[in-house]
């Protein structure tokens, strides 16, 4: 069967992603990136999850406390300072991280992820990703500012060297009006 992008994004990180890992959710937005990832880690690992957006913060925070999960820092600043957060004297290893891009649903459609703080979000982790682990992004692109964000990201994603990555895209290509894919980043 083909799977959906949602479907298939969580696919790629639970063939991935190992109990007791630290993971990553650049987008929180309402959370279920985030309650999908603190369930895969388990109550050893552990889920940064990121979002500029008091309500997405607020959002999550309600779907974590109604799932009674723990396992999870909610992070009020931009995925591109992610490195703040990383333990640097403990060398800390990402097991994979997820991105959702674009904006909030039912929310203003002018706060949209950007191509420069995305990138160094990427770039950041890729560093600290364990080998074979995965950094997944969803790529909307149907709303303003989407194509910018798209074509940057693609452009980025393609320079990859094939030596030390293997990078996937999947979508649906006979689908109409912007539809979102999947971009799979792997370490090799
Ligand atoms: C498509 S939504 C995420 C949906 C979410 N994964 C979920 O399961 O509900 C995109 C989110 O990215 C957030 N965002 C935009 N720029 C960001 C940044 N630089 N760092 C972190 N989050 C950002 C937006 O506020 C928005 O909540």
């Amino acid at each position: 069967m083909l799977e959906g992008i949602l479907k298939f994004s969580h696919h790629l990180l639970e063939s991935s992603v190992c109990e007791g890992e630290l993971v990553i959710d650049a987008t929180c937005g309402n959370g279920n990136d985030t309650l999908f990832l603190s369930k895969l880690v388990g109550k050893n690992g552990h889920v940064l999850a990121f979002d500029i957006q008091e309500k997405a913060i607020v959002n999550t925070r309600e779907t974590l406390i109604n799932n009674g999960i723990s396992n999870v820092s909610l992070i009020h600043d931009s995925h591109a300072n992610l490195k703040d957060y990383l333990l640097k004297e403990e060398n800390q290893t990402i097991g994979g991280a997820i991105f959702n891009l674009g904006y909030l649903p039912r929310s203003d459609k002018k706060v949209i992820t950007k191509p420069e703080s995305t990138i160094t979000a990427i770039d950041t982790m890729i560093n600290s990703l364990k080998q074979n682990g995965l950094i997944v992004l969803v790529v909307y692109h149907g709303h303003e500012g989407g194509k910018e964000e798209k074509e940057a990201i693609l452009k980025h994603a393609i320079k990859l060297d094939q030596k030390e990555y293997n990078v996937l895209q999947y979508g649906f290509i006979n689908q109409k009006n912007n539809p979102p894919f999947i971009i799979a980043i792997q370490k090799k």
